[in-house]
């Protein structure tokens, strides 16, 4: 079963899993997406994108698709012109759907608002016509700091609207996360909140952005939106939403622009140095993004009630809260808070009070919900879900099962989707309907997609065989570069493989005997022990596939005998026993992981811990893990959502309990 590097592998194999879905006839015979769909895209890849991008609505039409002659700068949709936020609003008003939901808004605290795509219109020509009284316009940069309230959504499309770019900045960042952001990206106006509802509690936010534009001279004006009616410090930039914006006419009128024209910067942290803007520009962005909603999640604008759980802060809200559904007239859920306020049931009462039908979420919040356990779930009437979807990491098996069967009935179809801040939208999916989903595998490119997995020399793996991600094509909504530094956009994703052309995800993958991709995590994560180089991913799901472990992280720490031993770091599930991390149960999980991937894979140390150190966006810190496992000194824990963790986990390791 093992198969080593050297046979033109650069990753090892290990872990199989057999079991597949194939879509019901029911759900077949209705789904947006048709086995067909693959030959139209391959037969001719620019005719396809060209098709798509008939979704949108342009005010003047391109006369090229895609001008790739200044690689690996990419021009899409040439010569067009649209305006973004008309697609995503004005357009399903005048096609007489003005009186459709858009968002039903949940607040934490348990306020909510239903607003139609017509007061969407009203709100976002009066926030456009706000920027405008403050002399912003086409690519001026607007820094976005706020929690998940509608006038963020607002303000992201005003933005648009007008042309200028917006840089969402996630509202759990520091003062100076933020100035940093604001600095690299001169942006003139900040958009804030008072505070935001954290919790079951008001948590300041505006004093972070009161430090952080002391420190951003760049910065003009602050708008401030009234949310927790707690009082603020005011300076002579701030300026409330409620008196600059309600005072606006609610007309205005939409200007086209060029299809390449900026539309925001997202900012990525990755593992080393300073933050990347990731730059993404118009009509190849929402092509992609409305495509890719429409067919991944099956969307049906007249019936469904769709919910991303994800924060705007992320390219997720982005693509999946705002540019992919507005523009194919969605009805969406948009919850504020977190999901265990004011109980552990939050989601699921959320989903059965709207009936929600199609559910995106990420494998943290997954893991996170089998360890409150199944029972929590069995409450609530989920009846109303028929597709659901995954990001953000791979999925283990295990927790594909669970949501499957908890949440998804046993029946309705799950999309793990991967794609990345730099890719702009959904890159490998299955398509429900058409497509038997395998639990943990992301498995094929989508139809007008290229992507292969590869070895050292860029020669692509055979089938069983592990390797590196590369996309091999360009696509509509690629990013056009990083803010400011187009060395070290070359860098970063063109040099890896430069000769062949590809660009290098960063990702682990390997091919199943179909053909399929499984995704093994970033490749700087990967193990190396006694030559075989194994993913995290792998071991990791082994672990999660033991009915007691809920979540598991896997590193590589330093040994003199193999080179690198796995030490694994365990949180048990809800029910999991007393007994479960003794040295008994610790022993059986090991051996449980040599019986599912082999001796090879045996993790050296098990630690039980109650927690594991994530970033805000829910991707574990491995590089934190190992400087545990390696007894040194836990290095920099400014991006960890939680710092305290490390505390915790340090705590639970001196008692002694969770060693092998
Ligand atoms: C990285 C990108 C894409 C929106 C959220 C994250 C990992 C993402 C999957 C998946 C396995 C995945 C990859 C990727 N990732 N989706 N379905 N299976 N891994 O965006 O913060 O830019 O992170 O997330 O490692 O490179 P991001």
């Amino acid at each position: 079963m093992t198969q080593s590097p050297g046979q033109g592998n650069a990753l090892d194999n290990l872990l199989t899993e057999s079991r597949t879905f194939p879509p019901s006839d029911e759900f077949a015979a209705q789904a947006n997406a048709q086995p067909a769909l693959y030959e139209e895209a391959k037969a001719d890849r620019e005719a396809f994108w060209a098709k798509q991008a008939e979704r949108l609505h342009w005010d003047t039409k391109w006369d090229q698709v895609l001008d790739w002659s200044d690689a690996p700068f990419a021009k899409w949709f040439v010569g067009g012109k649209l305006n973004v936020a008309y697609n995503c609003v004005d357009r399903h008003v005048e096609s007489g759907h003005g009186d459709q939901v858009a968002i039903h808004w949940e607040g934490e605290p348990g306020d909510s608002r239903a607003i139609t795509y017509a007061e969407l219109q009203r709100e976002v020509s009066k926030a456009a016509n706000a920027l405008t009284s403050l002399g912003i316009g086409a690519e001026d940069r607007v820094a976005i700091y706020m929690p998940m309230v509608p006038e963020a959504i607002f303000a992201m499309l005003a933005c648009a609207r007008v042309g200028a770019m917006h840089s969402v900045v996630f509202g759990g960042f520091s003062a100076e996360a933020l100035r940093t952001r604001i600095e690299d990206s001169s942006c003139r106006l900040v958009i804030t909140t008072d505070g935001q509802y954290r919790r079951g509690n008001p948590a300041p936010l505006k004093p972070a952005v009161d430090e952080a534009v002391a420190g951003a001279p760049s910065v003009e004006k602050v708008i401030v939106v009234k949310r927790t009616d707690t009082e603020v410090a005011w300076t002579d930039k701030d300026v409330w939403w409620h008196e600059l914006v309600d005072s606006q006419s609610d007309q205005h009128t939409p200007q086209a622009f060029d299809s390449e024209h900026p539309l925001f910067i997202l900012y990525t942290s990755g593992t080393t140095g300073k933050p990347k803007g990731i730059l993404h520009t118009s009509g190849g962005y929402l092509t992609q993004a409305s495509y890719t909603h429409n067919y991944v999640f099956d969307l049906k604008p007249d019936t469904d009630v769709y919910w991303c759980t994800a924060d705007i802060g992320w390219v997720t809200g982005h693509s999946y809260i705002v540019y992919g559904p507005l523009s194919n007239r969605v009805t969406q859920v948009v919850y504020e808070g977190t999901p265990n306020t004011p109980n552990e049931g939050r989601h699921w009462d959320i989903v059965q009070k709207y009936g929600v039908s199609i559910y995106y979420t990420a494998p943290t919040l997954i893991r996170t919900f089998m360890k409150w356990g199944a029972d929590i779930p069995a409450k609530y009437d989920l009846s109303s879900l028929r597709v659901l979807g995954s990001v953000g990491e791979p999925i283990n098996p295990e927790a594909w099962i669970w949501y499957r069967e908890n949440v998804g009935g046993g029946k309705a179809p799950i999309v793990d989707t991967w794609w990345q801040t730099e890719t702009g939208a959904i890159m490998i999916s299955p398509l429900p309907g058409v497509v038997s989903t395998k639990p943990g595998s992301a498995q094929r490119p989508l139809p007008g997609i290229g992507a292969k997995v590869v070895n050292d020399e860029g020669v692509e793996v055979e089938h069983g065989g592990g390797g590196y991600l590369v996309l091999d094509e360009p696509w509509p909504s690629m990013l056009r570069g990083i803010w400011g530094d187009e060395e070290r956009y070359k860098d970063t994703y063109w040099s890896r493989f430069g000769e062949q052309g590809f660009y290098f995800a960063g990702d682990g993958a390997k091919y199943d005997a179909d053909g399929d991709i499984w995704l093994l995590g970033r490749v700087d994560d990967v193990m190396n022990v006694s030559g075989h180089r194994i993913s995290t991913t792998e071991v990791e799901s082994a672990l999660v596939s033991h009915p007691t472990v809920a979540e598991a992280a896997v590193v590589g720490a330093s040994d003199e005998t193999t080179g690198q031993g796995i030490v694994a770091f365990v949180i048990l599930r809800g029910g999991a026993g007393a007994d479960a991390g003794g040295a008994d149960a610790i022993k059986a999980l090991r051996d449980h992981v040599a019986k599912e991937i082999g001796p090879i894979a045996k993790p050296r140390q098990i630690m039980v811990v109650p927690e594991l150190p994530k970033t805000r966006s829910g991707k574990i810190m491995r590089r934190l893990l190992r400087d545990v496992a390696e007894n040194r000194t836990v290095g920099d824990v400014t991006t960890l959502a939680d710092s305290s963790v490390m505390d915790l986990i340090s705590a639970g390791l001196q008692s002694g309990k969770s060693e092998d």
